[in-house]
């Protein structure tokens, strides 16, 4: 406690909320080391997009315009808007996923958000904790590793249940992730069922066979499924692999304009059934009274004709394929063909995600180790949260997350960092 200050008494909800978390911590490591401006820490933590110079000329290119156009500035500017989203908004958000899929969707069925982690924020707490009927109901998330951003979310404890997965090995250092429906099954009291698609943190990428069995699964329960697109299709469209997206009601699609290359503007959207919606606006109403207006503005007429879905394909998609390309190649060049690790299997997002079977060490150690050496990881643990107390899964405390949205430069010393500092350890173990 600082002079002069008195000690505040924090309600059990407000520890929960301003206590220690692991979004929280990685947040203030990357904002320190960007803050830093020293340009030495090798930056392969966080999920922030790449600066990609003909994208930003897109968004450079939509300011000024909006300038130049009072009758889209100002209101833009000087209004709140609805809390759902400004309605000329969710009616181009609509008819593209009309058009584009033949999906029925109705500007009833859309609302904005001030960001996808937002949007999570509310539909966990809409549906689950404690319900009318006394039951504790869990969000279930079915292969964990999931998205950090989740873990510490929800008014209540215990937000989460999640499920080992299935490990496929594929060759000597690669791996894959499926959904194990045996620990699905067992799994009850569920609000809902959730997946990062394609997943952060392992790229990993729900086949649609894959999907739709979740999806019956949840119908079966009688909850919504939950798919968080924040790298998926159509846009940003960080996907790797041919997917066919699908809604269906009951059906909960969240996208954000973040990947995009606009994290600044705080803007998500939320395609669901109309009372889910509804009481999204609600939330919205009392949380924050409207969301920002910018996002919005900036995309709707790239929306409506097409131009940020063939951004999305022609260049933002190509982008994270080279890069990704690139860090692969880097990877087996330091590591070496005799090394223990795996890769998980890159089908979408900005990330790598490393399997060291051998670590001496945990991924939390290593993470320590390796921000001494200005290399800034994640540490898997933060990622494995949610699983049933005392399953002894030493995996979880053997993996770290690269994000591959840097510089080559970047990358390629960062890689070097940590294949050096592996070597330290498997020398000293
Ligand atoms: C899988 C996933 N979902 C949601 C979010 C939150 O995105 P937003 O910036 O829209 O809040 C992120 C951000 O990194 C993410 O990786």
């Amino acid at each position: 406690m600082s002079r002069g200050e008195s000690k505040i008494d924090i309600s059990k909800i407000g520890a929960m909320l301003s206590g220690r978390s692991g979004i929280a911590e990685l947040m203030e490591d990357l904002g320190a080391a960007m803050r830093d401006g020293s340009q030495a820490m090798m930056m392969l933590g966080g999920g922030n997009p790449g600066h990609i110079p003909e994208v930003q000329a897109v968004w450079r290119r939509r300011l000024r315009e909006i300038a130049d156009a009072p009758a889209c500035c100002d209101p833009m500017l000087a209004d709140y808007e609805g809390p759902a989203g400004s309605p000329a908004f969710r009616t181009v958000v609509a008819n593209f996923f009309r058009t584009e899929y033949g999906w029925d969707i109705r500007p009833a069925n859309v609302a904005v958000t001030p960001g996808a982690q937002m949007a999570f924020f509310q539909i966990f707490t809409l549906l689950a904790g404690e319900m009318a009927s006394g039951n504790h109901r869990r969000v279930l998330l079915p292969i964990a590793p999931e998205y950090i951003g989740y873990a510490d979310q929800g008014l209540q404890p215990k937000t989460f249940c999640a499920c080992q997965p299935r490990i496929e090995c594929i060759g000597d250092h690669a791996f894959k992730y499926h959904v194990d429906s045996k620990r699905l099954e067992q799994v009850e009291e569920i609000a809902a069922v959730c997946v990062s698609r394609p997943t952060n943190p392992s790229g990993n990428l729900l086949a649609d066979e894959e999907l739709e069995q979740l999806a019956r699964f949840a119908r079966q329960r009688g909850v919504p499924l939950i798919v968080d697109n924040a790298y998926g299709e159509p846009f940003p469209g960080v996907v790797f692999r041919e997917i066919v997206p699908r809604w269906d009601p009951g059906r909960v699609l969240v996208y954000s304009l973040s990947k995009l290359g606009l994290p600044g503007t705080r803007t998500a959207i939320v395609l669901a059934d109309e009372e889910l919606v509804r009481r999204l606006a609600v939330m919205n109403a009392i949380m924050g009274l409207a969301n920002n207006n910018v996002g919005q503005a900036l995309v709707q007429p790239l929306i409506a004709s097409g131009e940020l879905k063939d951004l999305c394909r022609q260049v933002i998609r190509p982008f994270y394929a080279d890069r990704l390309a690139f860090a692969q190649q880097a990877i087996a060049e330091q590591f070496g063909e005799d090394f223990p690790y795996r890769l998980h299997v890159s089908e979408g997002a900005f990330f790598l995600w490393l399997w060291l079977p051998a670590l001496p060490v945990t991924s939390a150690e290593l993470y320590q180790r390796l921000k001494r050496r200005q290399v800034l990881v994640v540490p898997g643990e933060y990622f494995f949260y949610g699983l049933p107390e005392g399953e002894d899964w030493p995996h979880r405390h053997q993996c770290i997350r690269i994000t591959f949205s840097q510089s080559e430069e970047t990358l390629l010393r960062g890689i070097q960092g940590v294949a050096e500092e592996l070597r330290v350890l498997h020398r000293g173990a």
